[in-house]
């Protein structure tokens, strides 16, 4: 099974803290069939659930997650910068996410985003655990990745799996960068998308879906000329 065409961003993070179990409940009651969510490395070696390689933004703690283990990461407080409704929400790691969506029934883009000279550690330990865990319920889900290393790990590691690369413009070299990993999907920042760049990755037999696809009449005439899907922190506003 593909992709659905609406996927939610970080779980759902308009409505709840981005890449918490909350979130991706929130996804769920939203009516999204499918998520995207970031993998990083802990200190220590373990997947978490995390966009930013910094904590500030998302817990209010000083210092990075490559340099904390994930048990003093799991003290942190992931959802009250959000709202207090969430207070005590904590950093996941990858293997709960995989749990939680193999309860709630929900497809993932599983974005690979290394801390910085972790790329190729971050991929094998994603894919692995993905491979591992990954529900037999749920459909195949897809590794995407601005990292070029990281894609290469994963085609080396699981080339049965599907890849995804995230680019922010320049089409033809992504295009070209997608075939030498051999990745099913560009997934592009939707301001570089028109329907001539779209009309090259489409020629070029790789799926397109955009990101952050937050206003419908914007989705609308990204489908209009092709592309495949959008991610979006407001699901409920296109289903
Ligand atoms: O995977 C699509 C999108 O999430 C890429 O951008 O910064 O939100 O991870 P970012
Ligand atoms: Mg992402």
């Amino acid at each position: 099974m593909s992709a659905s065409k609406i996927i939610s961003h970080r779980g759902a993070c308009g409505s709840a803290p981005e890449n918490t179990l909350a979130s991706m409940r929130k996804a769920k009651a939203l009516g999204a069939e499918w998520v995207e969510f970031d993998t990083m490395l802990s200190a220590d070696g373990h997947v978490v659930v995390i966009h930013d390689e910094t904590l500030k933004r998302t817990t209010g703690a000083a210092g990075k997650v490559a340099d904390m283990d994930l048990a003093d990461l799991q003290t942190l407080d992931a959802g009250s910068w959000f709202d207090e409704a969430f207070a005590g929400e904590k950093i996941p790691t990858l293997i709960e996410v995989i749990g939680l969506l193999g309860e709630l029934g929900l497809g993932a883009v599983v974005e690979i985003k290394p801390s910085q000279g972790l790329d190729e550690e971050t991929a094998a330990k994603t894919v692995e655990i993905v491979k591992e865990c990954w529900p037999t319920s749920l459909p195949t889900p897809i590794l995407s990745s601005f990292s070029d290393i990281s894609l290469a790990i994963a085609q080396h590691h699981a080339p049965e799996l599907p890849r995804a690369l995230n680019i922010n413009k320049k089409i033809e070299a992504g295009i070209n960068k997608a075939n030498t990993l051999e990745c099913v999907a560009l997934h592009c920042q939707h301001p570089a998308i028109d329907s001539a760049s779209a009309r090259k990755v489409l020629d070029a037999e790789i799926d397109l879906r955009c990101f952050t696809v937050n206003e419908v009449e914007r989705a609308n005439a990204l489908f209009a000329i092709g592309v495949q899907g959008i991610f979006s922190d407001y699901p409920e506003r296109f289903l």
